[in-house]
């Protein structure tokens, strides 16, 4: 495992809600149970559990989203999401999260997105890099280690970008109304479309419009209908597959198929990007300069410009030098 945590990855498929830690989850859900707002001992059993179907899982972000949709919180779970995955050299990731609006706190799409671009922003312990064109102290370009002054152990940098969610559940003018956010924050990092949700909830033609008009205005789209962003723990966890040792990407792999490790829900799944790379490597019995490699070609389905890829590329060309690979 500790090799996986010590190379660069790159996630391209994370939920925010779903990447929680269990220690805040249980912390936010003890308060609430002492406001009142919920019961604690009814909740405590949902969020320990280890494993859960499809259909739990979906009941389980029904919960999630009761404990954290207030900005405050959502502040605090983006800072803390970003500086987990740093914390295990993941050195791009692209985050989604579906906006969601709540009357009785004043909460809109627009403040909920403002308040997770606040939980960036508020990040210290690593540079981060989220394409905000106003930054002033934060995320310079220049991916260059940053030395601190009393301190020569480079600083840890991540490239952070954001992908708006539309969950299966809403109605075309909602669909429509994350797509116009989108463009309104493009300016804050916001590169792409993703489609979530339960997948037996909703119908193709009610996003459409709304995935057409994203097309149009140059937005990237990632659906979740099959994509070969490849999630092993969330698979197994869910029963989408019986084994590790029967899952597609073996098949995919061998055909050399464009694929990409990821989480998926690190909180929700217990999981970590360098656990499903150590999980992928002794499953399928890849080597270390294999696996570097399938790691590097995640960078060419960033939704990203060229200036970034490059610059991954060169940090992993650089870790590949290191360990003369
Ligand atoms: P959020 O968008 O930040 O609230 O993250 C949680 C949401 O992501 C869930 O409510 C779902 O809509 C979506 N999601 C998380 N995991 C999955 C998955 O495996 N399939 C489809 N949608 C998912």
């Amino acid at each position: 495992m500790e090799s996986w945590v010590s190379v660069p990855k790159v996630e391209l498929h994370a939920h925010l809600n779903g990447s929680i830690r269990d220690s805040t989850l249980l912390e936010l859900a003890r308060t609430l149970g002492e406001k009142g707002t919920i019961v604690f001992s009814e909740v405590e059993h949902v969020i320990r559990k280890n494993d859960r179907s499809l259909k739990e899982v979906f009941k389980l972000f029904d919960l999630i989203h009761i404990l954290t949709t207030d900005h405050s919180t959502l502040t605090r779970i983006t800072k803390e999401v970003v500086e987990d995955f740093a914390s295990e050299n993941v050195i791009y990731l692209e985050l989604r999260t579906t906006p969601k609006k709540n009357d009785s706190i004043e909460m809109t799409k627009r403040s909920y997105m403002d308040a997770v671009i606040k939980g960036l922003r508020a990040i210290t312990a690593v540079d981060v890099d989220f394409g905000c064109h106003d930054m002033e102290s934060k995320g310079s370009t220049n991916l260059q280690p940053i030395n601190d002054v009393n301190n020569l152990s480079p600083r840890k940098k991540i490239y952070v970008r954001l992908l708006l969610s539309i969950d299966r559940r809403e109605s075309t003018a909602s669909a429509m109304e994350t797509v116009k956010l989108a463009l309104e924050m493009q300016e804050l990092g916001v590169v792409g479309i993703d489609l979530s949700g339960n997948p037996v909830i909703g119908e193709w033609v009610t996003f459409l419009p709304a995935l057409v008009f994203a097309r149009e205005q140059g937005f990237r789209i990632t659906l979740h209908c099959g994509e070969v962003e490849i999630c092993l723990t969330s698979n197994i966890m869910t029963e989408t597959i019986s084994s590790v040792d029967v899952h597609h990407f073996a098949d995919l792999y061998k055909e050399k198929h464009p694929l990409v490790l990821c989480t998926d829900d690190s909180g929700v799944f217990s999981t970590s990007l360098s656990k499903e790379y150590s999980l992928a490597a002794s499953s399928f019995g890849i080597g270390k300069e294999e696996m570097l490699r399938l790691a590097k070609s995640a960078v060419e389905f960033i939704f990203s410009g060229e200036e970034v890829k490059r610059e991954l590329r060169e940090i992993f060309d650089s870790t590949m030098k290191e360990l003369r690979l």
